[in-house]
C-alpha cells in the first residue's frame, strides 16, 4: 500500500514538475526570443530601447524594452517568478520521492561506495547547497566580470565534480544529482538575484529615483547562464529512461560532451534571434552527438563458448530480477513491476531480450544498486545467450 501510495505521489509531483517546467523554461525562452529580436522604434519613442510586433492566438502584441524602467511604474506589473519557484519545490520533492525515498536502490552502489542511505542523502543535500554557494561566489569575485572565462572555470567544475560524484553514487544517481545542482543554481539566481534585483530597481522607482542600472546587469547575466545550461539541464532530467549515457563506463565525460552539444544549440538560437544564423554552431552540436553515439555504441557480446540453456537464464531472473519484476513484486518500495516489465515466463523474457541486454550486460544499469547481487558471471551468461539468438531451451 505504502509503495502504490508512493507511485501516485511520484507521479502527480513528476507531472507537476514538467507542467512547471515548461511554464518557466518557456516563458524564459520567450523573454530570451523577445530581447533579441527588439528593434530601435522608429521614430524614436522616449526613453524605449526596443519594440516589436507579433501576433498570437489572433490577436497582435507590441511590446516595448524600456531603456532602465518607464518614468511611471504601471499599477499592474507581471514578475515571472512562482514558475521558477515551482518548479524547484516540484523537482526537490521528485528528488525525495524518487531518489531519496528508495536510495539503496537509486541512489547507491555498493560496488561504487558502500554508503548508508542517510549519508548518501545528507552528501546529496549538501552539494546541492554547495554547488550554489560556489556558484554564486564565482560570479561575485573578480572572474564574474569576465563571461567566456567563467563560463569555462564553471564547466571545467561541473565535470570535475561529475567524475568525483561517480565514486560516490551509483550511476544512475550521478547524473540526476548534477541535474539537480544545476536546477538548484538556475532557480537560486532567479530568487537571490534576478527578482531581489528587479525590487531594488522597482523600489527605487516608488521613492522617485533612477534605478541603479547595476541590477539589471547582474540579473541579465544570470539569465543568460540560464539560458545556456537549460538544454543540458533538460537532458539530464530525462536520460534516466537511458542507461547508455549514465551507465558508460566514462559517464562523466558523456556528460560534458552532450552539455557541450546542447550550448552550442543553445548559442546558435540566442544568435539566430539576432538575425545571424551561423549554422557552425548546430553542426558542432550535432557532431558531438553523433560522436557520442557511435562513441558509447553497445560493444557485441560475444555469443562464442558453451552454449547457454534457457533453465540457466531463468533461474538468474527468478533470483536476481523477479523481486521486482513480477506483477506482484515482492521487493519493499515496489507496488507495480517497474515500467510493466514483468519477466515472470519464458515468453515474457524472450520478447524483452534487446532491453535486458541493454540494462543488465551492457549498462549494467539492472538490477538498481545491484540490490540482488547478480555477478558478472550471471551477467555474462545472460549476454551469451542472448547472443546465441535466445533459445527457450
Ligand atoms: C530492486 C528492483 C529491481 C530489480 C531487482 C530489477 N529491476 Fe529492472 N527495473 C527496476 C526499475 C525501478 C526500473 C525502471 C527504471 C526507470 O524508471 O528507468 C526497471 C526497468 C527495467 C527494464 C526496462 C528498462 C527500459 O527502459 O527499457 C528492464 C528491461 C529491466 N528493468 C530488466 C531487469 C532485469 C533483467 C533484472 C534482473 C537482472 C532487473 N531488471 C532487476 C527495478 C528493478
Amino acid at each position: 500500500m505504502e509503495a502504490y501510495l508512493l507511485d501516485w505521489a511520484s507521479l502527480l509531483v513528476r507531472w507537476l514538475h514538467l507542467i512547471t517546467g515548461i511554464a518557466w523554461i518557456g516563458t524564459s525562452l520567450y523573454f530570451v526570443w523577445l530581447d533579441n529580436h527588439l528593434e530601435v522604434p522608429k521614430p524614436p519613442k522616449k526613453g524605449v530601447a526596443g519594440e516589436i510586433w507579433s501576433v498570437h492566438g489572433g490577436g497582435f502584441y507590441n511590446k516595448h524594452k524600456y531603456l532602465v524602467a518607464p518614468d511611471v511604474l504601471p499599477e499592474k506589473l507581471h514578475w515571472f517568478k512562482w514558475e521558477a519557484y515551482w518548479t524547484f519545490f516540484s523537482g526537490f520533492t521528485l528528488l525525495i520521492i524518487t531518489y531519496y525515498a528508495r536510495a539503496q536502490a537509486m541512489l547507491i552502489d555498493p560496488a561504487v561506495a558502500d554508503i548508508s542511505p542517510s549519508t548518501a542523502i545528507a552528501i546529496s543535500i549538501g552539494l546541492l547547497i554547495l554547488g550554489q554557494v560556489v556558484y554564486e561566489g564565482l560570479c561575485r569575485s573578480p572572474l564574474g566580470k569576465h563571461d567566456a572565462l567563467l563560463g569555462l572555470v564553471g564547466f571545467l567544475l561541473l565535470v570535475l565534480v561529475t567524475a568525483a560524484l561517480s565514486h560516490v553514487f551509483s550511476a544512475r544517481g550521478v547524473y540526476i544529482q548534477i541535474g539537480a545542482m544545476l536546477g538548484t543554481i538556475m532557480v537560486a539566481s532567479v530568487a537571490m538575484v534576478i527578482i531581489p534585483g528587479q525590487r531594488k530597481m522597482v523600489d527605487a522607482m516608488m521613492r522617485g529615483e533612477v534605478p541603479d542600472p547595476e541590477f539589471g546587469l547582474r540579473g541579465k547575466q544570470r539569465s543568460m547562464h540560464n539560458n545556456y545550461i537549460t538544454l543540458p539541464v533538460l537532458f539530464i532530467m530525462i536520460s534516466g529512461h537511458y542507461p547508455m549515457t549514465w551507465g558508460h563506463e566514462y559517464a562523466w565525460a558523456v556528460l560534458a560532451l552532450v552539455f557541450i552539444a546542447g550550448a552550442f544549440i543553445r548559442h546558435f538560437f540566442n544568435l539566430r534571434h539576432t538575425g545571424r544564423t551561423v549554422l557552425g554552431w548546430p553542426m558542432a552540436g550535432i557532431l558531438i552527438l553523433a560522436i557520442v553515439a557511435v562513441w558509447i555504441a553497445p560493444k557485441q557480446v560475444s555469443g562464442g563458448g558453451e552454449l547457454v540453456r534457457f533453465s540457466q537464464v531463468n533461474q538468474i531472473v527468478f533470483t536476481r530480477c523477479l523481486g521486482c519484476h513480477s506483477t506482484t513484486p515482492m521487493q519493499p518500495g515496489f507496488a507495480q513491476p517497474p515500467l510493466g516489465v514483468v519477466l515472470d515466463s519464458p515468453l515474457r523474457i524472450a520478447q524483452l531480450t534487446e532491453r535486458i541486454k541493454q540494462q543488465v550486460v551492457v549498462s549494467r544499469a539492472m538490477p538498481p544498486g545491484n540490490l540482488t547481487g547478480i555477478t558478472d558471471e550471471e551477467r555474462a551468461i545472460i549476454g551469451r545467450w542472448i547472443a546465441q539468438g535466445a533459445p527457450l531451451q
